[in-house]
């Protein structure tokens, strides 16, 4: 069987789309939605993220307040500068791009974050309402893997779910998310890790398989059920003499060979990956809404 791809370029677009018009029906009423972006250090690939999260906040009419700090910049620095966005009106969502240097204490970064901003869905008070099923900041990167599902079709209820890796980013909030009581959960969940004894064993139950691992080729055809779902979150730089910037973008899953099994997947570029910026805006105008009581 040749999958049929879910397009998350297209899906993006779509939500990109409806949510122009949102910003556009909030600026009437003057309110702007405004996004605080902090990104520390030289990192290439977190580069690269943050300044398509500039420009997708551009091109739907959202404010941005950007910040590049250098490599070297203290801990007092950037609680500094994270309390001085919390206190700042213009500002509805903080992202202080992740990961840190080494140096920086990340969990005392995200205490400090306002909850109200919270975009990123990282706050301990924001993840805790996640998981009791309250009203919180979903994590962009779950909740986009989530609406690319729903609107594709795909049975969530009910539905065995593999999730291939714990990251606090990913693999637990959205194996959090699909457990909950609600119309996107209902799922059966199992995650799967590095300790895990057999992958496969586990991955060959799964209706739905999200792989989240950081790891280029963890999942391979011989361990795919004949119509699964296969949702890549992998994006991994492997060497590639043949491009001109020296490397080429990959999942965590054998696309090719995979694709031949399963009935729906994602590619690297082009599925997940504008979905986590998409619902990043999702949140910041979310947040602006709260922020002005506007439904
Ligand atoms: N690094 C990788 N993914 C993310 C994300 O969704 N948000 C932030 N802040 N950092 C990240």
């Amino acid at each position: 069987m040749a999958a049929t791809i879910i397009d998350g370029k297209q899906v993006a677009a779509d939500m990109r789309a409806e949510l122009k018009l949102d910003v556009a029906a909030l600026r009437d009423q003057g309110i702007v939605p405004g996004l605080g972006v902090v990104l520390v250090g030289e990192d290439p690939a977190s580069q690269s993220y943050v300044k398509a999260k500039e420009r997708a906040c551009e091109e739907a009419g959202i404010y941005s307040d950007d910040n590049r700090l250098p490599a070297d910049t203290s801990q007092s620095a950037l609680m500094e500068l994270v309390a001085k966005m919390n206190a700042d009106p213009k500002i509805n969502g903080i992202l202080v791009q992740l990961p840190l240097p080494k140096h920086l204490d990340e969990s005392a970064v995200l205490l400090a974050i306002d909850p109200d901003k919270d975009v990123d869905g990282f706050h301990p008070m924001n993840v805790g309402k996640m998981v009791v099923g309250e009203k919180a900041f979903l994590p962009c990167t779950p909740h986009g893997c989530i609406q690319l599902l729903q609107r594709s079709g795909v049975q969530i209820e009910g539905a065995n779910v593999v999730v291939v890796g714990r990251s606090n980013i990913v693999g637990k909030p959205v194996a959090n998310m699909l457990i909950q009581k609600a119309a996107t959960g209902n799922a059966t969940v199992t995650v799967c890790h590095t300790r895990t004894k057999d992958l496969a064993y586990h991955t060959l139950q799964a209706d739905i398989i999200i792989a989240a691992a950081g790891r280029p080729n963890t999942v391979t055809a011989d361990m795919v059920k004949d119509g699964a779902v296969v949702i890549d979150v992998g994006v991994n730089r492997v060497e590639d003499a043949s491009r001109k910037r020296g490397y080429r973008l990959v999942g965590d899953v054998d696309f090719e060979a995979v694709a031949e099994k399963a009935s729906l997947i994602t590619p690297v570029p082009g599925g997940v990956g504008p979905m986590t910026i998409t619902m990043l805006l999702f949140n910041t105008v979310e947040s602006a809404r709260r922020a002005h009581g506007v439904a």
